[in-house]
């Protein structure tokens, strides 16, 4: 299939054919994540979330959690008593915030918008941009974009904390990606699988995927998807943060606190808008 940057191996073909066939559920873009499937496969990770509310609790709202999702950090920074301003592209996945934070009384505000792009109301005092949505954005074109407009809406003196992974040569990475997943509350199976192209000279991966769903529907489910992650290496995301008004007040390696070394894999930025 064309528009999908990766092709050929013929693990993958099937979910090409059954794209075209139009019995299949194709999103692109953004690492288009089916929400629910998100919450079942992603939903349970904590790690970042002791880091991000010690900040949030120091910084104070309100909060802009970029890239929101299903509310994973969303409704424990809101449960802390704080504002949180949701800015997700993603109608869907505002669908299941509602849902997951349905009757809990807290202090959400759904913004469906680019990061981009977003305006807020009034100024946040933290962003959050968590599990490496920054790179969902697929060129350093757009990243500055984003940070140029992450800058406008806060306040002066507001932290940016963002997560991103370090780009390393891994000679696994192209090999396709295949897991399952079964819930134990619903019984519901998942089949996940994932391709993916590095390119060295552009720092791009295009990514191509699908997710079959048994026991949701009376049918099962397919969706395809399709996303590029644009790398950026430490100098790179430096430079780019100062470029963009900000200062780096910290880069950590994990989620202990560790400052960023060369066996780090993620890299944590925080970040403080300079006056
Ligand atoms: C990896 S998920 C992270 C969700 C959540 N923050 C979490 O940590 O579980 C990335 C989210 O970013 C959203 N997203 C990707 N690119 C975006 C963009 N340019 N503007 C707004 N949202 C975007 C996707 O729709 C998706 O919900």
């Amino acid at each position: 299939m064309n528009s999908f940057p990766v092709g050929g191996a013929e693990f993958f073909d099937i979910f090409f054919d059954l794209a075209e066939s139009g019995r299949a559920n194709v999103r692109r873009g953004y690492g288009g994540w089916v929400p629910e499937v998100y919450d079942l496969m992603e939903g349970d990770f904590e790690d970042d979330l002791p880091m991000i509310l010690a900040l949030a609790r120091r910084v104070g709202g309100p909060v802009v959690d970029l890239g929101s999702g299903t509310g994973r950090l969303t409704i424990p920074l809101a449960s802390e008593g704080l504002d949180v301003f949701a800015v997700d592209s993603d109608p869907m996945m505002h669908s299941q915030l509602r849902r997951n934070s349905e009757g809990l009384g807290l202090s959400i505000t759904s913004i469906e918008a680019q990061i981009q792009t977003f305006e807020l109301p009034e100024k946040a005092r933290l962003a959050v941009c968590s599990t490496n949505t920054f790179l969902y954005l697929g060129s350093l074109e757009e990243q500055r974009r984003a940070l140029a407009n992450i800058r406008r809406n806060l306040a002066v003196g507001g932290h940016l904390w963002l997560d991103v992974f370090v780009p390393k040569p891994n000679p696994s990475a192209e090999e396709p990606y295949l897991t399952s997943h079964r819930d134990p509350d619903s019984g519901i199976l998942l089949l996940y699988g994932a391709e993916s192209r590095e390119d060295h000279f552009q720092g791009r991966s295009h990514v191509n995927a699908f997710t079959l769903v048994w026991g949701r529907k009376p049918q099962p489910e397919v969706y395809v998807q399709s996303w590029t992650y644009a790398w950026l290496h430490p100098a790179e995301l430096t430079l780019l943060l100062e470029a963009e008004g900000f200062e780096l007040v910290e880069l950590l390696g994990d989620y202990e606190g560790e400052a960023a070394d060369d066996c780090a894999v993620q890299m944590i930025a925080v970040a403080r808008v300079r006056p």
